[in-house]
């Protein structure tokens, strides 16, 4: 199946009570492991790239190709979206013209003016492409690949502005963070969700920071709107300490351990089962 756009996949998850994971890539091992979990659970999954990741990985047409080319040799079959995160004014033309099918503008740094000037510009950009849009309103905390964003609790009269220029989906901060959760943080501000949810009816909405929430805040922010939720530091923790435990059981060492493709494969592993999970927790499998 070729990549398609947002706005089916979450049209549904948002009328139908789940949601759909983005997953975000850093490498053709990240690729390969989210393409594969999304097969095996028959669900819809979009590819999350920041502009950091997207550098590091060579510019949007590299990544626009290897997903393309990923697709067709794997044989998958289930709905897969390429989407920006946090993406730039200036990114979301580049990552257009590369093949991606989706885009985040992030404006949330913005004065609300400017962020409904750009926003609407981009929204048109997206229509003319037959492509969707996630627009973001109150900055999430915490920091991703060098955006910090101050955790601030949007305010539902900007989402109903920024909503109503005709965006796909929404992303407001409610208290979400990016990475993880400090021991005293506070949780999701729930009365908020739900009053961008009423004042915003119609349009699906995203959370993200999707590492380390806990499964009925997960759960309840689904029921009141949520249709995207976006994981990155997880993978990225799995990753970490299952090469890590390879390496400290000196299995690097034995035969061809140090050879890449068996010093990954633990790695590749842990972010699917971490996946695989997420999967089951947003209850998007077999939705595809
Ligand atoms: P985490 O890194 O906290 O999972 O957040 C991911 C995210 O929101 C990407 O936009």
């Amino acid at each position: 199946m070729s990549l398609v756009s947002v706005e089916q996949m979450l049209r549904k998850a948002y009328e139908e009570g789940y949601a759909v994971g983005q997953f975000n890539i850093n490498n053709l091992e990240w690729t390969k492991a989210i393409l594969l979990t999304a097969e095996e659970m028959r669900s819809p999954v979009i590819l999350g790239v920041s502009e950091g990741a997207a550098k590091y990985m060579c510019g949007y047409k590299v990544v626009a190709e290897m997903v393309k080319a990923m697709i067709e040799s794997l044989n998958i079959t289930v709905p897969v979206a390429l989407h920006t995160d946090h993406g730039s004014y200036e990114g979301a033309f580049k990552a257009i013209e590369a093949g991606f099918t989706s885009i985040m503008f992030d404006g949330s740094h913005y004065p609300i003016e400017e962020n409904i000037a750009k926003t609407k510009e981009l929204v048109a950009l997206t229509k003319k492409h037959g492509l969707s849009i996630e627009a973001e309103v109150g900055a999430i905390g915490g920091e991703e690949d060098g955006v910090i964003g101050g955790g601030e609790i949007a305010d539902p009269e900007d989402c109903k502005r920024i909503a109503d220029l005709g965006v796909t989906i929404l992303a407001a901060g409610i208290g979400n963070i990016h990475g993880k959760y400090p021991e005293n943080w506070g949780g999701l501000n729930f009365p908020v969700l739900q009053k961008i949810n009423e004042i915003t009816k119609g349009v699906p909405l995203v959370l993200h920071g999707g590492t380390g929430i806990p499964a009925d805040m997960i759960r309840k922010a689904i029921s009141m709107g949520v249709a995207k939720i976006n994981v990155n530091t997880e993978c990225q923790l799995v990753f970490a300490a299952a090469t890590r435990r390879y390496i400290e059981e000196g299995k690097d060492l034995q035969g061809k351990g140090f050879d890449p493709r068996k010093l990954l494969a633990p790695g590749v592993e842990a972010i699917k089962n971490a996946v695989r999970e997420k999967i089951q927790l947003f209850g998007s499998a077999n939705k595809a």
